[in-house]
């Protein structure tokens, strides 16, 4: 089978073959469809956050048909249609048993298999995968409780989307900020993830939903996706706008592009009462000041971690709302490319060029 392989930071992944051991007890192998390309990827590549576990299958946004199953697995079966989910959860933790999948005490994020070992190699030497899933992978095997079983109806390179860049915009709006209807929110950051908090926000009946953000073309697909007004960071200053809009500051801002800087902004644009949501992964180890004083007057400040996502719930509902004509996943899609295009992907992303790029196998 064929990965795209990350050996170090600030250098191109390598394309190339590696072993791929079969399924043991409780894990699953799938062969991958489609995967999305996500900020999160890149991360690794450009030292945003330093890799500690290398060589290192990226990818984690993916969805694909089960092809073996190992002793126990009972959730799937070989010939379902998945979507790869980034918690594995225990079911059993007290974060669990509360219904926050994203938050298990068991697992957290691995980048291996439950049990310390990898199932990806060459030559002997382990390839480990990123949050044990590694979707820029023709073949990968999981934990198979990292599978989400889905409707068989809906196309694999479209649903992929729904286990990030969908699930982390909506979730953060619907589950972390339950965002009420006729509140106004504002959105910093356009991307995957920031497209789909403007979708959150729209099943949220949002009175206004202002989308911020630097490039043009991004600022488009906001609209598209259904902002009701766009402020080009580069060309006017967000506050004093996002004031104006909604007369005095909007109840929800949430920073989707991980700047510290721009938590601060997100913070100072919501108004006495509102909240204000960091879902952008910020570099390990930052630190964020705000004013006590504005924080007195009810603001709130919170983070939201993928969405505060329940995957066997959340998966198949999005997917529903697609089907339903309800939520929009072509929109989001700029281009798709082979597996072997990866670092030009990554390269389209930073230039602001695509929406999202979708990996396609076979
Ligand atoms: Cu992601």
């Amino acid at each position: 089978m064929r990965a795209a392989v990350c050996y170090e930071s600030h250098m191109p992944l390598k394309v190339e073959e590696l072993e791929l051991s079969p399924p043991k007890a409780n894990e699953a192998e799938v062969q991958l469809v489609g995967a999305g390309v996500c900020h999160s990827d890149y991360h690794f590549v450009d030292g945003h956050i330093t890799p500690t576990t290398l060589p290192l299958v990226l990818g984690h946004e993916g969805a694909g048909v089960v092809t073996k199953i190992g002793p126990g697995v009972e959730n799937v079966s070989p010939g379902d249609h998945i979507i790869f989910s980034m918690d594995a959860m225990c079911g059993y933790c007290r974060n669990c048993t509360l219904g926050r999948p994203t938050l298990c005490e068991t697992y957290g994020r691995v980048f291996t298999m439950p049990d310390g070992t990898t199932r990806f190699s060459k030559d002997g030497r382990p390839y480990y995968s990123m949050v044990g899933i590694g979707t820029f992978a023709d073949r990968t095997v999981v934990a198979a409780d990292r599978l989400v079983k889905v409707r068989d109806d809906v196309p694999l390179e479209k649903a992929c989307l729904i286990g990030c860049a969908v699930i982390t915009g909506v979730g953060s709006v619907v589950h972390r900020a339950k965002v009420e209807a006729g509140t106004t929110v504002v959105v910093f950051g356009c991307g995957g993830v920031g497209l789909n908090v403007i979708q959150g926000a729209i099943l949220a009946s949002a009175a206004k939903i202002i989308a911020v953000d630097t490039v043009e073309f991004k600022l488009e697909k906001a609209r598209e996706m259904g902002a009701t007004d766009v402020i080009n960071a580069s060309l006017v200053e967000p506050g004093p706008r996002i004031a104006e809009i909604t007369g005095g500051g909007a109840d929800y801002a949430f920073e989707v592009v991980g700047w510290p800087d721009l938590v601060v902004q997100a913070f100072k644009s919501i108004r006495p009462g509102g909240t204000a949501v960091m879902v952008g992964v910020q570099p390990p180890e930052t630190k964020i000041t705000i004013d006590a004083w504005d924080l007195f007057q009810d603001r709130a400040l919170i983070g939201a971690f993928h969405g505060s996502a329940m995957p066997r719930v959340d998966f198949p509902w999005l997917l529903d709302l697609y089907m339903d004509g309800r939520i929009k996943l072509d929109e989001l899609i700029t281009r798709y490319r082979p597996l072997d295009e990866i670092n030009e992907a990554f390269e389209d992303m930073n230039n602001g060029v695509t929406a999202r790029t979708v990996l396609t196998f076979g």
